[in-house]
């Protein structure tokens, strides 16, 4: 039995692979390295002592995902594969129709032809858009996405409903993930992005290790215990280990099943800002600029069902997401490029 993993050299991936080799799975990764370092794997090796099979490969390629499938018994995907800049979904729509909702159908067929109908979606928290209040539960209304990356995800979710009322042995679990943050306890992988980051902590960490002077807090004036935005950040490693979870629902249950993987616990950027510095002791500079377009004012999860069905829920302290964040980055400055 084995799982194979889409985008498994990816930032949210490589937790993944990690957490499913201690939990004993055996699992098969395939990535192009759009946006990831072959070095990734090669500590997800060291850090576990274990080997698996890598394939470089788009999961727009039927042929090659089906050599991939034709070479192993994969019980269940987990597909994270997918482009996530959601500024630059604005501007290249086509890119990531293409790679996101047309590299999941191509996926499937290669699932299917080779009698797999189990798959795990990284979803997001984005697919609730912005008309529901938070706490948000998974059966809210979705859909009202303001960008092509959301819309996306909102859509390759209905597909694969769909997939699923017609097709009676699949299953699919949609992950939606609130605002994943932190890296593995040892420093040895993380998050490692390409530019200059669009999310919060990515930029906060860039500030505080100088490569970048200030950080700007993307208005103050919402409705909020302190005016920035409220969101719900969760440990990567938690995330990771919801994955394996996921896994064990998806073995056992056909139909398609959103589920929330969050803490439930909403905190502010201020409240980011002030505890890195306090817990970490390293000072962020930052300034009050105006709002994002796009952005809402409270983003954060109900968690309970990922608990009811899954027995998962979000172990790591807010501690722990600064602590392990700065390990990582103050231990590898240039992320996987030594
Ligand atoms: P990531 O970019 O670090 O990982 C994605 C991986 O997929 C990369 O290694 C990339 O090279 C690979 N990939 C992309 N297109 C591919 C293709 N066509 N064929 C093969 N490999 C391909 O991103 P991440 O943060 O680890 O996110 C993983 C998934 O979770 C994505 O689908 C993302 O949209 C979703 N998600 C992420 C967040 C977040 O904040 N990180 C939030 C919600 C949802
Ligand atoms: N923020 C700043 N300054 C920055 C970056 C972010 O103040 O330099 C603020 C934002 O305005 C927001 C909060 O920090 O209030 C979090 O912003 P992120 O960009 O880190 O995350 P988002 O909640 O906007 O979006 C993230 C992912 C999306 C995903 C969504 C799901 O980037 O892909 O979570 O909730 F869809």
């Amino acid at each position: 039995m084995a799982i194979l993993i889409t985008g498994g050299c990816g930032y949210i991936g490589s937790h993944t692979c990690l957490e499913l080799l201690s939990a004993g799975y055996d699992i098969v990764v395939v990535d192009n390295y759009y946006n990831s370092k072959p070095e990734a794997l090669k500590r997800v090796k060291e850090l576990s002592g274990k080997e698996f099979p890598f394939y470089e490969c788009d999961i727009r390629d039927e042929e090659g995902m089906n050599a991939v499938f034709a070479k192993h018994k994969i019980d269940a995907v987990i597909h994270f594969a997918g482009l996530k800049a959601v500024g630059e979904s604005v501007e290249k729509p086509m890119m990531y129709y293409d790679n996101n909702v047309n590299g999941t159908l191509v996926l499937w067929r290669a699932m299917k032809n080779n009698g797999c109908s189990r798959i795990i979606f990284s979803s997001s928290a984005t697919v609730y858009g912005s008309e529901n209040a938070s706490p948000l539960k998974e059966d809210l209304p979705t859909g009202a996405v303001t960008n092509p990356y959301g819309r996306t995800k909102y859509v390759i979710e209905e597909i694969l409903k769909d997939i699923c009322v017609a097709d009676k042995d699949a299953s699919a679990v949609l992950l939606r993930y609130f605002n994943p943050v932190g890296a593995h306890a040892s420093g040895r992988i993380g998050e490692d992005p390409n530019g200059i980051p669009n999310n919060l902590m990515p930029f906060l960490l860039q500030v505080a290790i100088g490569k970048r002077e200030k950080l700007s807090v993307f208005g103050n004036d919402y409705d909020t215990h302190d005016g920035t935005g409220v969101r719900d950040y969760i440990h990567v490693v938690d995330l990771a280990k919801g994955h394996v979870k996921a896994v064990e629902y998806a073995l056992s249950h056909t139909g398609a099943t959103p589920i929330n993987l969050g803490t439930g616990t909403g905190y502010s950027v201020l409240d980011m800002v002030t505890s890195f510095e306090r817990i970490t002791g390293v000072p962020v500079p930052h300034v009050i600029a105006p709002r994002r377009p796009g952005d809402i004012a409270t983003c954060y999860s109900d968690p309970s069902k990922a608990k009811e069905l899954l027995g998962w829920e979000a172990e790591k302290t807010l501690e722990d997401m600064c602590l392990d964040s700065w390990r990582w980055q103050s231990q590898n400055p240039k992320g996987y490029d030594e």
